[in-house]
């Protein structure tokens, strides 16, 4: 069975670049519903905490200084078949390889920039999404 919640962030380059009303516009059109959000940004802790999966992977420490360099928007979002649709929406990786229309080929500047992260499972949707937000900031 899947099930209907994903978890995403918006990350630095597209808020530096401004880009979070246009993705938050594209995100909710396909259909989410946005439960859980907030502006925040990580400490060098949490981003090692969070991306602790890829910390053996040559670009860990691009990543952790990526993702803690400026504010982030962080989201728990609803809709049936939530991360395999919103994985879809956002596209590959690589915006060079995401396919036209989706948030990382409009958005994304390379696959280290990616714009936004989606969750790759079930799983890791409900472990991020805890992560980031207790029961009561979920609506
Ligand atoms: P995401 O899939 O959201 O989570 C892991 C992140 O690691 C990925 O987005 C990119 O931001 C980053 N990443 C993946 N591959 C590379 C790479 N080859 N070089 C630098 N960063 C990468």
């Amino acid at each position: 069975m899947t099930g209907n919640r994903t978890f995403t962030m918006i990350k630095p380059d597209a808020v530096e670049n401004g880009h979070i009303g246009a993705i938050l516009e594209k995100i909710t059109a396909a259909g989410f519903k946005i439960v859980a959000m907030k502006y925040t940004q990580l400490s060098r802790r949490d981003a090692e905490t969070f991306y602790a999966i890829h910390k053996e992977r040559p670009f860990f420490g691009e990543l952790v200084e990526f993702m803690t360099r400026g504010p982030i928007v962080a989201a728990i979002l609803e809709k049936d078949n939530a991360v395999e649709d919103f994985r879809a929406l956002i596209g590959a990786t690589n915006p060079e390889q995401a396919a036209e229309g989706t948030i990382r080929k409009l958005y994304a500047t390379s696959v280290a920039e990616n714009a936004v992260h989606g969750a790759d499972s079930d799983e890791n949707a409900a472990i991020e999404g805890a992560f980031h937000f207790s029961g009561r900031e979920i609506f």
